[in-house]
């Protein structure tokens, strides 16, 4: 609250939103436009899942200054999405979510942490199914239902990856999806979807979508189905094509779903530097038919070597050459096509009725029983979670960003800071360049090909990049 009332006497005025989205048949759409979404995100953990530090009151959405830098950041590569991973209910997100709502980013965001007793646990699900575990999840949803950039809830990331796990998480897991959306269709304004992100394990990839997204006794109102179901997929490495790298089999496996179906995670870094020549394909015309896009693992660097930005202790930070390898992808699509695809028409697939006839694999869990909520957990869901963490966008002060960033090649991004968009806007390449000064000569999405010949895009100063041309356009809503 004192956060709010500094900044309103600072004469702050509240940003613009984005729209809130749904999703609906097999694909996210935003109900102002008609238009399908397409997910253009990054995953977002700064310091790694080791970064979360809730006792020391430090979650990814609990620092604004933080969130300004990397939101500034997120706008000029292009995206307009971030997974968070790891969230305290009852820190304080208020200025984050509105300074990622301003700049055109919805959040997808799962409901557990690393910590002992926030997750449900591969081994022996039954141990960590019980109500204090679920109050937690519920209280995510409270934190964040009320911001209009929450896309989505993942009730879990990769709990089963393997033919073991496979046997007995999969009714726990659709109960605690159950559990959730029951709660959000008690206490949420809108619907928000709530769905499952799976490991890309072949072996038990379709059993497992078959299994959370069927639909008991074929009502597709059963709330224990997954509202969307998304993968992380690391199948797509270097130069590879559709083909070789299996996104055929996994168009042909989903083209059926009755869900939205996106990649949770992808971004293969062997060979490293990427320069993933798999973007074109996520949002050309083979994929977005079943696909509704995905997100790049991730944004900030750790030991694994996956990040894009480089975050220093202070506070400053330092983008990688990944970051411009990504940032060149995504300026060589056309974005008014990417997200001007209309809602089908046509009926969308029905889910499955739950049978054991959907699961191939011998060991896979094929009985669709679920256990019951456990004690305690129907009069939190009846009552809401008390206190109640309660979120709400707030004015923001000052859109510029305080640390200093620098480029690959040691340069300084001078007057970088958030463009807060306009109402319903989505961020898209082009909304914000690094000096602040858009060009109106920049000749659109396709500028940056000539940087693309050998593959690579070459890393001189930002405003050589072809930048700017949908920066006029930031208005216009997807
Ligand atoms: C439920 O969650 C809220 C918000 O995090 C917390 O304050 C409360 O103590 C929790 N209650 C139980 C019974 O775990
Ligand atoms: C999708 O549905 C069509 C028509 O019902 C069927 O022929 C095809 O086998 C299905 N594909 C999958 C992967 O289930
Ligand atoms: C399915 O699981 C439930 C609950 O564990 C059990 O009562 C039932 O017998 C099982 N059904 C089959 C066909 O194994
Ligand atoms: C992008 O696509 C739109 C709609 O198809 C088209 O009007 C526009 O010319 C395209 N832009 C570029 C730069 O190719």
């Amino acid at each position: 609250m004192l956060i709010h009332s500094a900044l309103l006497a600072l004469g702050a005025t509240i940003a613009a939103a984005v729209a809130p989205l749904e999703a609906k048949d097999n694909y996210f759409v935003n109900p102002k436009s008609g238009n399908r979404f397409q997910i253009v995100g990054v995953a977002y953990q700064p310091g790694g899942s080791a970064g979360y530090k809730p006792e020391q009151g430090r979650d990814p959405l609990s620092d604004g200054d933080v969130c300004l830098r990397d939101a500034a950041l997120m706008q000029i590569l292009g995206v307009n999405v971030i997974r968070v991973y790891n969230l305290d209910p009852d820190l304080n997100h208020d200025l984050c979510a509105s300074i990622f709502n301003a700049a055109g980013m919805y959040m997808i965001l799962d409901v557990n942490s690393p910590l002992v007793g926030d997750s449900l646990t591969s081994y022996k699900p039954w141990e960590s199914y019980y109500a204090g575990y679920l109050n937690r999840t519920f209280a995510v949803v409270e934190a964040f239902k009320n911001y209009p950039n929450t896309l989505a809830f993942f009730s879990g990331n990769e709990v089963l990856n393997n033919v073991e796990t496979g046997g007995n998480v999969p009714p726990y897991m659709r109960a605690v999806t159950r559990d959730i959306k029951n709660y959000v269709s008690k206490h949420s304004d809108r619907p928000i979807p709530v769905g499952y992100s799976a490991a890309d394990v072949r072996d038990v990839l379709f059993d497992s979508f078959e299994y959370f997204q069927c639909a008991e006794d074929g009502d597709a109102s059963d709330p224990s189905r997954v509202d969307i179901f998304a993968l992380n997929s690391y199948s797509w490495c270097g130069d590879s094509t559709y083909e070789e790298s299996g996104y055929d089999k996994l168009v042909e496996g989903f083209s059926n779903s009755s869900v939205p179906i996106f990649y949770s995670e992808y971004g293969c870094n062997t060979p490293s530097p990427r320069v993933f020549s798999e973007v074109s394909t996520i949002y050309g015309p083979k994929m977005t038919g079943v696909f509704s896009g995905g997100i790049v693992y991730e944004y900030a660097q750790e030991a694994n070597n996956f990040g894009l930005v480089t975050i220093n202790a202070d506070g400053s930070a330092q983008l990688l050459n990944d970051f411009y390898a990504l940032k060149d992808q995504y300026s060589k699509l056309n974005f008014t096509d990417v997200q001007g695809i209309k809602s089908p028409t046509s009926a969308a697939p029905k889910p499955p009725t739950c049978s054991s006839k959907l699961i191939t694999t011998k060991g896979f869990a094929n009985n669709f029983t679920l256990p019951s909520p456990p004690p305690g957990t129907q009069k939190i869901i009846d009552n809401g979670v008390s206190p109640k963490p309660v979120g709400k966008i707030i004015s923001v002060a000052s859109w510029t960003v305080p640390h200093p960033v620098k480029n690959p090649d040691g340069s300084t991004l001078s007057n970088l800071a958030v463009k807060p968009l306009a109402d319903d806007a989505t961020n898209r390449p082009g909304t914000n360049t690094a000096d602040g000064t858009p060009t109106t000569t920049a000749t659109g999405p396709t500028a940056s090909k000539t940087n693309a010949a050998g593959g690579r895009p070459t890393f001189g100063a930002l405003p050589a990049l072809g930048l700017g041309a949908f920066a006029v356009m930031a208005g216009i809503a997807i």
